[in-house]
């Protein structure tokens, strides 16, 4: 039977691709940051999960704003990155499972998540970076992926208790999944920042520091929040940890947290990064 064995919530800001092409990693500003994924990266290595199932947002990329999916799913065997808009340089393809992409697309519409399929699908830097940042060493992650999009870019947004519905949804999929897989959910957004408008720069260190206390504690605590909330305590763009509540949402049975870093800030963005582990 296919098993979730553990979950990654990491931040991404394009300026990280920027830093990893010029090999910045211990330059003063980037080491905090960079330093906090070595014992994830160990931790893929020592698991080696076959699949990641990656949650993040699209930034206008694969979608714009004339068609925007709430939910969205990759069914492709291969996904290519692009640029956005940002100029960092664009990484080689991503590997799917078209196969496995279908079964949980089914499973999910079944489950009565009414998703946008997509056969192609180009993937960003909200994708891209925390595969460079899980994998340093490969050149390509030694992982089939399934992209799962959600949009933080055009509301109406999904509430947060419907995120993490997903997630559970998600977790239901994967448990029905015969063959011996080991599964990583990635979740890729936040925490608080805020890049235009007049908060622009906002970052609230003491709402980040508790929601990550609470994936711990008490995994359901940020959907006590409506999105208007949320964007008031983390910013336009801090709505991202979205991707953070569907991946915990994810993680099935006993989750025992196993790494954490925070660091402000990496661009106008905390930059927050934490390890599950399913037992
Ligand atoms: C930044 C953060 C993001 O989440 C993003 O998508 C783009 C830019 C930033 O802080 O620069
Ligand atoms: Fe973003």
């Amino acid at each position: 039977m296919a098993k979730i064995v553990g979950g990654i919530t990491t931040s991404h800001v394009p300026a990280i691709g920027r830093a990893i092409a010029q090999n910045l990693q211990q330059d003063p500003y980037w080491k905090p940051f960079f330093d906090g994924f070595a014992p994830v990266q160990k931790w893929l290595d020592e698991v080696k999960p076959d699949v990641a199932i990656v949650i993040y947002n699209d930034h206008g990329l694969n979608f714009f704003l004339d068609k925007m999916p709430t939910f969205a799913v990759g069914a492709a065997a291969q996904y290519c990155n692009a640029d956005e808009g940002w100029g960092i340089p664009t990484l080689p393809p991503f590997a799917g499972d078209a196969e496995l992409s279908w079964r949980l697309i089914n499973s999910l519409v079944a489950d009565e998540f009414d998703i946008t399929t997509c056969q192609e699908m180009l993937v960003d830097h909200a994708f891209s970076l925390p595969m460079k940042l899980l994998w340093p060493e490969h050149e390509t992650p030694p992982v089939r992926t399934i992209p799962v999009c959600i949009n933080t870019v055009q509301y109406p947004l999904p509430s947060a208790a419907r995120c993490y519905k997903l997630g559970e949804a998600i977790a239901r999929a994967v448990a029905s999944w015969p063959e011996e897989l080991k599964v990583v959910v990635i979740g890729s957004g936040g925490l608080s920042h805020q890049l235009d408008g007049e908060r622009a720069g906002f970052i609230n260190k003491a709402f980040d520091l508790q929601f990550m206390d609470s994936l711990s504690t008490a995994p359901k605590w940020a959907t006590q929040y409506s999105n208007e909330e949320l964007v008031e305590q983390t910013g336009t763009q801090g709505v991202e940890l979205l991707m953070w509540l569907t991946t915990r949402g994810a993680l099935p049975g006993e989750v025992v947290e196993r790494h954490r870093n925070y660091h402000i800030p990496i661009s106008n963005t905390a930059a927050g990064l934490m390890l599950f582990e399913c037992r």
